[in-house]
């Protein structure tokens, strides 16, 4: 395949610019304020994250999960914990998760540890969920090879349409991600852009801007 030159692509960012004195001193708060912002800008998805892992043999992989809920607790996402990302966490519970908003041209970044829900938080997300996702989550056996892809749409498809509970399996619901950093970029015209990192001392969060 001919090699394809994407210098061209450039886009001017905006004219927001970001300083210590508007920063909120709690980065939960200052997530909560650009979340919400992105929520009512960004056309699609402003809950989906990229959550990068890493194998034990620090080997890291990336992929986009949906935050479901966040608080001063953390960030929760539900999955398979016997998929890809799962077995990484168990090995090595250091991730990284990161937003990217471009309408408003934000970027946060937040490393920490991930540790599982508790079975009851699993449940709840579990049956709020539609019967279809339920029986899909149920039967899927996330990241392993998939054979016959109309033999599971067929399961899907049974086990949705059975009355009856759909049992959650063990292997699936949350991971809980505790902050140990949140880093905050804003893009801005003439690639000044502006970052600020939270790091905690003492439990007390401390903003430190950074080069661009
Ligand atoms: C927009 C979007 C949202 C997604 N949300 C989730 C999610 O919340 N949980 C999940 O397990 N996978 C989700 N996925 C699928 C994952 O990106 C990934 O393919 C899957 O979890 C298997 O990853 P793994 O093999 O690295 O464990 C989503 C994908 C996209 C594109």
């Amino acid at each position: 395949m001919e090699e394809k030159i994407l210098y061209h692509l450039r886009k001017d960012y905006s004219k927001i610019s970001l300083d210590t004195e508007h920063l909120n001193k709690d980065p939960f708060v200052q997530f909560g304020e650009w979340f919400d912002n992105a929520l009512s800008q960004e056309s699609q998805e402003a809950n989906a994250m990229i959550l990068s892992t890493s194998s034990i043999s620090g080997k890291p992989s990336s992929r986009v999960v949906l935050l479901k809920s966040f608080s001063k607790q953390g960030f929760v996402f539900f999955t398979n914990y016997n998929s890809k990302k799962g077995k990484d966490i168990e090995e090595n519970p250091n991730v990284s998760v990161l937003f990217f908003w471009p309408s408003a041209m934000r970027q946060i970044r937040i490393e920490g540890f991930a540790k599982k829900t508790s079975q009851k938080i699993s449940e709840n997300y579990f049956y709020s969920r539609p019967r279809e996702s339920q029986a899909s989550s149920a039967l899927s056996m996330q990241s392993a090879p998939l054979e016959q892809r109309e033999s599971f749409d067929n399961s899907v498809k049974t086990l949705a349409g059975n009355p009856g509970k759909i049992i959650k399996p063990k292997h699936w619901g949350g991971y809980n991600i505790t902050p140990r950093t949140f880093e905050f970029w804003q893009g801005r015209i003439g690639r000044s852009h502006d970052r600020f990192l939270y790091t905690q001392e003492n439990g007390i969060w401390k903003i430190t801007p950074l080069y661009p």
